[in-house]
């Protein structure tokens, strides 16, 4: 087996960025990308309905925070056309995948050009009282309210409170690893 050690390079100079409160050193970004495709990850849809509109992208960056209370955290990039509304409607949806959705993922991943309200064409939706759009096919629905949003890097870090859950078909999930969609 080979392994491959990517460690900051200490002669080299500018390989600085703000990434918390102090600067730190980092691995290249590719080297960490590359990394990161060595991980499976639950693939999720989050949406968000309300005042400020209808969105939803496609998320792997989705971690249970705590269970007393239900807490999740979600990572958002800043330069998403999500990122203000889901700010200004303050309530999210985190939509589980199940193995046949991989066309939603790719849907919510701007992967076919479709913007905001238009992507929710794919899928099986429906529109709780809330406002917040929920895909009935989801292996699990979880209804969360932001708590806090907190800017790391290049993502907002999404605290929310989890509402409710939604427990939907069983069957196999969409998992993401090796950059391909894979069913477990
Ligand atoms: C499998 C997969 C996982 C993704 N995970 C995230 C994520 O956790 N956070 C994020 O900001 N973008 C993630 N993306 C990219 C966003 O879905 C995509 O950039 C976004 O929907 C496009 O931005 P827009 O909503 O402004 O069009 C992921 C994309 C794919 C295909």
């Amino acid at each position: 087996m080979s392994w491959i050690e990517q460690r900051p390079d200490d002669a080299m100079d500018g390989a600085f960025d703000a990434v918390g409160p102090i600067p730190v050193k980092t691995c290249e970004p590719a080297a960490f990308r590359d990394a990161m495709s060595r991980l499976g990850a639950a693939v999720h849809v989050v949406t968000t309905g309300g005042p400020a509109g209808m969105t939803g992208f496609t998320a792997s960056a989705v971690c249970s925070v705590s269970d007393q209370p239900p807490t999740l955290l979600v990572c958002l990039n800043r330069r998403s056309q999500s990122a203000p509304i889901l700010q200004r409607n303050g309530l999210i949806c985190v939509n589980t995948l199940g193995a046949g959705d991989a066309h939603v993922a790719d849907t919510f991943a701007g992967r076919t050009g479709a913007f905001s309200q238009e992507r929710f064409k794919s899928g099986d939706w429906i529109t709780m009282p809330s406002g917040m759009p929920v895909l009935a096919t989801a292996v699990v629905a979880f209804e969360c309210r932001v708590i806090e949003i907190r800017p790391v890097a290049s993502h907002n870090v999404i605290f929310t409170a989890v509402e409710a859950v939604r427990l939907g078909p069983e069957g196999p999930a969409l998992v993401y690893h090796g950059r391909a969609y894979k069913r477990v």
